[in-house]
């Protein structure tokens, strides 16, 4: 696949969506370059996971376009934005993306085998993603088995594996208690900025926005502000 190398990584113009008489999105303008952390913020309702989920190609938005390196997402067909996904995109949520009846080492792994690297292979690479993580010696266990914040590295690990472009965290942080979610808020901003991944990041939250380079402010659809400033790095 062939990528610009100028301009933004990610470029989303004049996004709308509606559903039903709701307004989720009125127009949202966003370019984030190349490494760069954004963190997503506003009120509950505001279309924070609706931007998400169109930058991502998840939903297709009513009007407007998103373009991942200059090419956009929204003229490929279904399958073409699923293959997206897979190998330019990674996403971490809030809980439900482990398979519950899966190792941790196998929830890691799937990700390469289903680009078509070999399980054995794949499983070694899982095996190096897990240690460099700090979960060294709970490859085995299965999700219900790990502290939230254990599962969340899983889902980081996971996330980062395959080298995607772009990492997409909707309230990665939700379900953990304050020190665990600046733990793997560390982790995830850490690690994609080691992958030179660009980072986006919807939170409620001030402190986990704290770790990204750039915080933007919708409310009602739109894009009110959009500030940038040193991010907190690991100490
Ligand atoms: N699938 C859907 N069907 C109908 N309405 C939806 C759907 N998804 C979102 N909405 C509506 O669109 C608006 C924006 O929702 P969105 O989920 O993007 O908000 P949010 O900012 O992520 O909120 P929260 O912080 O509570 O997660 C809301 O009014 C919501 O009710
Ligand atoms: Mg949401």
């Amino acid at each position: 696949m062939s990528h610009t190398t100028s301009g933004p990584r990610l470029s989303a113009r004049g996004l709308v969506k509606q559903f039903g008489a709701t307004t989720a999105l009125a127009g949202v303008d966003l370019d984030v370059a190349a490494g760069e952390s954004v963190a997503v913020m506003g009120p509950s309702g505001s279309g924070k996971s609706t931007l998400l989920h169109c930058l991502a190609g998840i939903l297709v938005p009513d009007a407007g376009t998103v373009a991942l390196s200059g090419r956009g997402l929204h003229d490929l067909d279904e399958r073409e934005r699923s293959l997206v996904r897979r190998r330019q995109y990674g996403f971490v949520f809030q809980f439900g993306q482990l398979l519950a009846e899966l190792p941790a080492i196998e929830n890691v792994a799937l990700a390469p085998m289903l680009l078509g690297t070999p399980r054995r292979e794949a499983t070694e690479l899982a095996g190096r993603w897990l240690a460099s993580l700090g979960l060294a010696g709970m490859e085995g266990r299965r999700p219900g088995e790990l502290s939230g914040g254990q599962a969340q590295r899983v889902a980081v690990a996971r996330a980062l594996i395959t080298g995607p472009e772009v990492v997409f965290a909707d309230e990665p942080t939700g379900a953990l208690d304050q020190a665990t979610g600046q733990d793997v808020m560390r982790v995830l901003t850490e690690t994609t900025r080691l992958a030179g991944a660009s980072l986006v990041v919807v939170t409620h939250d001030a402190g986990v926005a704290a770790w990204c380079g750039r915080r933007v402010e919708v409310r009602d659809g739109r894009v009110v502000a959009d500030e940038r400033r040193a991010p907190e790095v690991a100490r």
